[in-house]
């Protein structure tokens, strides 16, 4: 294409970025350009993959705009939000103290030359030290959950020198090489073995099975570097742990020498009604990764943290790990801004109230339609609905869809559907949901 048109187009989208109104017939004329731009030049079965909002027969809606608990999307259609983009509008859609903070200070400086000392990211780090499980508090800020897992990963083979790790059944820490190993999911991993990490699995939420793997690798001599667990498992649908679980992990790590590694991407940031998923069991880890609502739903923002015995080993050589964006200060300045809000609005004890209040309704609508719905679990506002099947949770979705609720399902199991709103979602808009939900339920049970 010549230059000339290039900036035709590019021109067309800043003026739509900038806000210039549509007519109705240029929005349906946008839409379907960006749909053969998905088939071209993104990925076309994405299009199909996305099968709750393509049974609706709506796979072209275009997300436009949110705030707080809904989001628009081109033709003005709205959706109540429960999905939390995957667990990053804790706060809400475009929380207006944590936009401000981001405007702030983009329009003093955006990223940062990286040589100079960065404000934010010291400040961001002193604030996460303060409301961190014990004397944990030394970051590193990165942009993204696999990320953090990656640096976790690195941190705990150069404390312990070690390189064996164990990971949990249905355990998601992400996609790249390393964080991949840990993944408890054959489907995502098969095509890529075999891993980076060197990884044994245990069920989830068993100790005895942990302390027994443990046993066993100690006696063939091969030490663990560290275990990885979520405390609430996310992506396998809302998967608390039964009670003293993160404390069993603890005393197992401990005793066999081995660094616990708490998954806090999903949990942390108030998601399963505590600041932090380790908080129901009042336990400090060695290393914490988190991320998603960590930049408010605002700026990508994750990081991993430890305590100081562990991060002793990053000071020789403080470029041993390094990244360009990480820790910028718009990023930081949003997660600056996140933990106040999180803090003022008491986000995490909002979710443990609503989500008690959920899983009483979903308990009810299971027990009218127990040959739709077949299992309802979760801790706080990360809850999985089971299905007997895909089809039908896929059916569960798009019904919902169609009735202006956003969910999805799950990366582990597609019979299962995450529900996972802003934490303060008003007790309306939850009702509203219910009541939808309901209805989809009598139309899927029919
Ligand atoms: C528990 C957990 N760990 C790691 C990740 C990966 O994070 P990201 O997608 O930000 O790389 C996710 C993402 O869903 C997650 O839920």
């Amino acid at each position: 294409m010549p230059n000339a048109d290039v900036l035709k187009l590019s021109q067309r989208y800043l003026d739509l970025i900038a806000g210039r109104a549509m007519s109705l017939e240029e929005k349906h004329a946008f839409i379907a350009e960006t749909v053969e731009s998905y088939e071209k030049h993104v990925n076309r079965g994405f299009l199909s993959y996305r099968k709750s909002v393509t049974q609706a027969g709506q796979y072209a809606a275009l997300e436009w705009s949110g705030q707080g608990s809904m989001l628009k999307d081109l033709l003005d259609r709205e959706y109540i939000d429960c999905l939390g983009g995957y667990g990053i509008f804790s706060a809400g859609i475009n929380h207006p103290k944590i936009v401000k903070a981001v405007q702030d200070q983009m329009g003093r400086m955006a990223l940062n030359s990286q040589e100079l000392l960065e404000p934010w990211r010291a400040g961001l780090a002193r604030l996460l030290a303060a409301v961190t499980p014990g004397d944990i508090g030394c970051c590193f800020f990165i942009n993204n959950g696999t990320d953090a897992i990656e640096g976790a990963i690195k941190l705990a083979r150069l404390y312990t020198k070690r390189n064996v790790f164990i990971s949990t059944l249905g355990g998601f820490h992400g996609k790249s090489m390393g964080s991949l190993s840990l993944m408890g999911k054959a489907s995502f991993r098969e095509p890529f073995e075999r891993g980076l990490q060197d990884v044994r699995f245990v069920p989830y939420g068993d100790a005895d099975a942990l302390d027994q793997q443990m046993c066993v690798l100690e006696a063939v001599g091969q030490l663990p570097a560290a275990v990885v667990v979520e405390p609430v498992q996310g992506e396998a649908g809302g998967v608390a742990p039964p009670p003293g679980y993160l404390t069993r992990v603890r005393e197992i790590c401990t005793r066999h020498g081995a660094l616990f590694i708490a998954d806090e991407i999903q949990t942390g940031m108030g998601r399963t009604g505590k600041l932090w998923g380790v908080d129901h069991d009042g336990v400090t880890p060695d290393i914490m990764c988190m991320g998603k609502s960590l930049g408010g739903g605002v700026m990508p923002l994750a990081a991993f943290v430890a305590t100081p015995k562990v991060w002793e080993v990053m000071i020789p050589n403080p470029i041993i790990h390094s990244t360009t964006f990480g820790g910028n200060p718009i990023a930081c300045a949003a997660g600056i801004a996140a933990i106040t809000v999180t803090l003022e609005e008491d986000l995490p004890g909002q979710a443990a109230a609503k989500g008690d209040y959920l899983l009483k309704e979903l308990g009810a609508l299971q027990k009218k339609y127990p040959q739709v719905l077949t299992g309802v679990q979760g801790k706080g506002l990360l809850i999985g609905m089971t299905f007997p099947s895909d089809p039908i949770g896929f059916q569960c979705a798009a019904g919902l869809f169609k009735r202006g609720v956003l969910v999805a399902g799950t990366y582990s199991k597609a019979s299962t559907i995450r529900i996972e709103p802003p934490l303060g979602i008003p007790q309306a808009l939850l009702g509203e949901m219910l009541t939808r939900l309901e209805d989809t339920f009598r139309e899927i049970g029919r």
